[in-house]
């Protein structure tokens, strides 16, 4: 079976193609990517070699791309991990998640109908829903909660599946929709919390902690979002949407002196900042119906995951270093130069 991966050479999609490669390596699999700033070929090098494995570069908001791709490979599957994904840069300059992450969803379904794909797969997040207040620790995002967004990435993330459901409801579009809370593990991009602590620590930088450090979010350890994707591919029903998460809720703090501690660096080096604009309080997934209908539990507890994470940190300094020291140094003076 063929499967097209977008995004694959960012952080989940990346790590999604290692679990085909190694858990179904009867399947061929095809990387589309437009190596943004986000996309990184080094971070595929281990599956470059792979005869089963091909890496294209193609913007999924370029139909004529798009389309060139679906006709040469005719993938069975399609997953779609490309995406704008930063709620930050979502803020300074929105337009272009409404290319990538709207336009560019409707033309990959657009290819899937033309050329024949049997299944599609839209990577959605739970930020759709958007938040939860602080103060009510017993309310969580359902597959029913209604769809309420705050931030221009959300909305763009949002009315990406609102144009699924429509090509399931008007073409009988063979899709499936997943939300997932934030993940976090190897090759995660060191614009996100949890990189960019552990990278500021390890350099024995300031830690920015936006507003009080209070608001909430549902960690899940990558892998397990991964095969919870898999999961939905093979046993998931066309049309349903699956929320993901792990009950795994942490304040920014506490994640931040988590690392820390990993790291046997001091508290004295966080430094509260102007808080982002909008945003969101608590975050957290009900995952009782994937749980219930497709068997689907997390494995790797937070505790466990976050020292695996600063350990792969450690192994891999080579492979962020290159990106703090090129344009990401410009991005970083911009963000949090007078923050
Ligand atoms: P990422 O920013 O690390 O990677 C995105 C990848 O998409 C990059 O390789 C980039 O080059 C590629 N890309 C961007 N625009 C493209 C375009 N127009 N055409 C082709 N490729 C393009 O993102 P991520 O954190 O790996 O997130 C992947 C998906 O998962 C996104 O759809 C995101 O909304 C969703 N998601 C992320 C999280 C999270 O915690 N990171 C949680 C839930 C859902
Ligand atoms: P982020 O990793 O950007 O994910 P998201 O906003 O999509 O959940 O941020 C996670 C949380 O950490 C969020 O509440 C914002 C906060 N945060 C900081 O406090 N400082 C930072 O430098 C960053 C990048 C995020």
């Amino acid at each position: 079976m063929t499967v097209l991966v977008t995004g694959g050479a960012g952080f989940i999609g990346a790590n999604f193609i290692y679990y085909l490669l190694k858990n179904r390596p009867a399947d061929r699999v095809i990387c589309l990517d437009k190596l943004t700033y986000a996309g990184n070929l080094e971070t595929l090098a281990a599956a470059e070699p792979l005869p089963n494995f091909k890496f294209v570069r193609a913007d999924i908001s370029n139909r004529e791309e798009v389309y060139k791709i679906f006709e040469e490979y005719r993938p069975a599957v399609v997953v779609n991990f490309a995406a704008e994904s930063h709620v930050d840069r979502s803020i300074e300059e929105p337009e272009l998640f409404l290319k990538t992450n709207i336009i560019g969803t409707g033309i990959l379904m657009d290819a899937a109908r033309k050329f024949g794909a049997e299944r599609y797969h839209q990577v959605s997040t739970d930020e759709v829903y958007g938040d939860l207040p602080l103060d009510r620790p017993d309310l969580f995002f359902t597959e029913e909660t209604p769809i309420h967004t705050s931030s221009p990435y959300s909305a763009s993330k949002a009315s990406a599946d609102l144009l699924v459901s429509a090509y399931i409801r008007t073409y009988q579009f063979p899709a499936t929709i997943s939300r997932c809370s934030n993940n976090y593990g190897p090759y995660h991009f060191p614009e996100k919390l949890i990189p960019l602590m552990i990278i500021n620590a390890l350099n024995d930088k300031k830690l920015p902690v936006y507003g009080a450090g209070a608001n909430v979010r549902d960690w899940l350890y990558v892998e397990d979002h991964c095969a919870a994707i898999d999961l939905i591919l093979r046993k998931g029903k066309v049309g349903e949407i699956y929320n993901i998460g792990g009950h795994n809720e942490r304040t920014n703090l506490e994640v931040v002196k988590t690392i820390l501690k990993i790291l046997g660096k001091s508290e004295d080096l966080i430094e509260f900042v102007t808080d982002r604009k909008g945003h969101d309080l608590r975050y957290a997934i009900d995952p009782t119906k994937i749980k219930n209908e497709l068997g689907w539990t997390p494995k790797t507890k937070f505790d466990d995951g976050i020292k695996k994470t600063v350990a792969w940190y450690l192994d891999n300094k080579s492979w962020w270093e290159k990106i703090i020291s090129g344009e990401y140094k410009d991005y970083y003076a911009k963000m949090y130069g007078n923050r």
